[in-house]
């Protein structure tokens, strides 16, 4: 396993309930995770180091967590040296990684999505934007972990932001994509896909700001939970066909076909499901909600992908799960670190550790999320209350959480 944060906890506990692993290594892994596995003081982007450790070790099958290793080529480099790897190629992973590759092939192969323009330049961009209604929405093109986006209000906002992205170099070269702004719940939805073969997974809502009432600074999720009521049968349907299939199949026509977790971030508009953003990844905290739910035996599923074998579908518990953040004052800003949590073991749910560390008996704060409390229910209502108890349980002076997880389907 390749990471360390909630995600990489996540898959490591369900392919710690596989029967046909022996034994997980997980590089850098964290605190938590070194429970079930033995962690090796690894960069998840050092690719050469992973390698040869893989191979050094006579490791099976490598699962890769973050997009920075796929990007940097980890899955073709370990391909070529004939090991087995889920994830996908560098070309493949620029449906995450390149906004305009995303863009294109979602217009040429006819996937809905948000109306757009890139540019390269600044008065072009600013001409645009200026001729199209408010608000407007600039994304620029590359690698931001989500901080590239701007939902500019006002003509006055889009020239700042444009000047930041094309002309000042604050996220160094590149281009803009400016698109419409679409309305309505955002939601996740994540399959396992290699080639044209596309396995969904249980629906997900991530809560992307700070604060309750979704306010506040985005961050990298401050909870989630399965159980949308919102997304109808129907709905779910459409997306599998003409979004997550479609995108599988366009994928193998342009010649860099899937191999891992396809990701849509999708949004429920007026006029229908449509694309906000795709990731070549599994969705962090997603996972840790996704994840527990899975019956099948998740080796089956990651070897079927990472060699292109017919599989069948994983099947899924009939339950719903619930799971909340626990973050350090003052994220996604400044922080400390190294701050004692102590009652994780009273917990009565799940617990996945994102950003902790060991000092002998001690267990520290070392991220900015910290610790993510999931518990699993037959309704939200429930698995809310059992979450919310564990984090109760969970004692520590430096962190904090939100108190509405699930608020969209709980009224
Ligand atoms: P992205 O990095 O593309 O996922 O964008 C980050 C966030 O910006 C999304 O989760 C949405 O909340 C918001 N966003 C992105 N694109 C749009 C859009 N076209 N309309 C409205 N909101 C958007
Ligand atoms: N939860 C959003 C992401 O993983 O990008």
């Amino acid at each position: 396993m390749v990471g360390g944060g909630g995600r990489e906890h996540a898959i490591v506990e369900a392919l710690s309930r596989s029967k046909r692993v022996e034994r997980i290594f997980c590089a850098p892994g964290n605190a938590g995770i070194a429970s079930l596995a033995q962690c090796v003081p690894l960069k998840d982007t050092d690719i050469e180091g992973l390698k040869a450790f893989a191979l050094g070790n006579a490791v099976d099958l490598t699962v890769v967590g973050p997009e920075a290793a796929l990007a940097k080529g980890i899955a073709d480099s370990f391909r070529a040296a004939g090991l087995a790897v889920f994830g996908h190629t560098a070309a493949a992973s620029r449906i995450e990684t390149s906004k305009e590759f995303a863009k294109q092939l979602m217009a040429k192969y006819d996937i809905p999505t948000a109306a757009y323009r890139s540019f390269t330049d600044f008065d072009e961009a600013f001409a645009y934007v200026s001729s199209r209604p408010f608000p407007a929405v600039l994304k620029y093109d590359g690698l931001a972990a989500g901080k590239g986006v701007v939902i500019a209000a006002d003509r006055a906002e889009a020239e700042a932001a444009l000047r930041d992205m094309l002309l000042d170099a604050k996220f160094g070269d590149g281009k803009v994509v400016v698109e419409d702004y679409l309305t309505g719940p955002e939601f996740s939805f994540m399959c396992f896909v290699t080639g044209n073969r596309v396995w969904p997974m249980p629906l997900s809502q991530d809560h992307k700001r700070a604060f309750d009432g979704d306010l506040g600074p985005n961050t990298g999720g401050m909870g989630a939970y399965t159980g949308l009521p919102f997304i109808i049968d129907e709905d779910r349907s459409f997306a599998l066909e003409n979004i997550m299939q479609r995108a599988a199949d366009a994928m193998c026509a342009e010649g860099c076909p899937l191999s891992g977790v396809l990701y849509g971030g999708l949004m429920k508009t007026p006029d229908g499901i449509k694309v906000i953003e795709f990731n070549a990844r599994f969705g962090d905290p997603e996972t840790e909600v996704v994840l527990p739910l899975i019956r099948s035996d998740i080796y089956d599923m990651f070897e079927a992908v990472a060699t292109g074998r017919d599989t069948s579908a994983p099947e899924w518990e009939d339950a719903v799960t619930m799971g909340v953040v626990l973050a350090s004052k003052g994220y996604p800003g400044s922080y400390a670190k190294g701050v004692e949590i102590r009652g994780v073991e009273d917990a009565r749910g799940i617990v996945f550790h994102m950003g902790t560390k060991r000092e002998g008996e001690r267990l520290l704060t070392a991220g900015g999320r910290v610790m993510m409390c999931v518990a699993k229910a037959p309704t939200l209502a429930e698995a809310k209350e059992l979450a919310y108890a564990d984090i109760d349980r969970i004692e520590c002076d430096n962190l904090f959480y939100r108190k509405d997880i699930a608020h969209w389907a709980l009224k």
